[in-house]
């Protein structure tokens, strides 16, 4: 018979960690946010916009969070930053890297001013958080990193190449690191979505006709997801439930790709 002690064990459970999340200003990183804040987590919110962090803030469960605003596009300067987070925050045991940027765009129009925006922000970020976490005293003596990818990278997803091709880019990041960071602790996976309503979805689909909208509609059998479906994932990453798990793309995706 199992003890009382085993039926209160939550594996899921944050209780205790410090966790930094990016993006956390909107969408899925706020809901990733406030997920993992339920789960006991004490949470650093990072994204731009200050008013919205603060949103996000007074939507927390629990003490101890914080906002740290930073642009994720400035490369060379999120290490340093991630340090003096590190600092206010404790070692951080883990990252939810959950800000992103997207603009339909089709190949006629495609320009290097583009391509380094969308680069920068969604694929470079990932690596100089990577670089980043694995300072001494930024990291915590294990700990974890998710990404998000997207199924724009592994599903045709046309006027949008340069952001299909920076979270394909992420999948193999996410490998590469999930090696190179085995001997400093750290587990590296990513989710792969499909559609989510956030207001980066309704942006791209003011530029598309309603029938295009239902097409992509039937593409998911499960329909269009909601945020907690991705920051579900990504907690179970983040959490012991993956202790065992470096390396991975997680697709969470309502049949999109099956
Ligand atoms: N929604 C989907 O269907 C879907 C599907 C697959 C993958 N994804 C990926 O999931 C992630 C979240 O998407 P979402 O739909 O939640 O988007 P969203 O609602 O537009 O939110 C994007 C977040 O990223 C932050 N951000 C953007 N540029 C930033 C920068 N330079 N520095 C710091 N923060 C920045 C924004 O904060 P500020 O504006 O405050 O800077 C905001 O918090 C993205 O990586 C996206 O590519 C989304």
């Amino acid at each position: 018979m199992s003890q009382p002690s085993d039926t209160l064990h939550n594996p899921m459970s944050l209780a205790g960690r410090s966790l930094l999340v990016t993006g956390a200003s909107a969408g899925i990183g706020q809901a990733t946010a406030v997920l993992l804040s339920r789960l006991g987590a004490r949470v650093t919110l990072n994204g731009r916009d200050e008013g919205r962090l603060a949103d996000t803030l007074s939507r927390l469960t629990g003490e101890g969070h914080r906002v740290a605003p930073f642009d994720m596009g400035d490369l060379d300067a999120i290490p340093a930053w991630m340090k003096e987070q590190a600092a206010l925050s404790g070692p951080f045991d883990g990252v939810a890297h959950c800000a992103g940027i997207q603009t339909l765009r089709p190949i006629r129009i495609f320009s290097q001013e583009f391509f380094d925006q969308v680069m920068r922000v969604n694929l470079g970020s990932c690596l100089a958080l990577a670089k980043g976490l694995r300072q001494k005293g930024v990291r915590a003596e294990r700990s974890a990193m998710v990404f998000i990818s997207s199924t724009a990278a592994t599903a045709a997803s046309p006027a949008n190449i340069v952001y299909a091709a920076a979270k394909g880019g992420i999948i193999a990041a996410t490998k590469g690191l999930s090696a190179e960071l085995l001997p400093d602790g750290i587990r590296v996976n990513c989710v792969v979505p499909s559609i989510v309503m956030t207001d980066l979805i309704e942006r791209g689909f003011e530029k598309l006709s309603q029938e295009q909208i239902d097409h992509l509609q039937r593409l998911q059998p499960l329909g269009f997801g909601h945020v907690d479906d991705v920051a579900h994932a990504i907690a179970y990453l983040l959490a012991d439930t993956g202790r065992w798990i470096t390396g991975t793309a997680l697709t969470v995706d309502g049949g999109r790709t099956a």
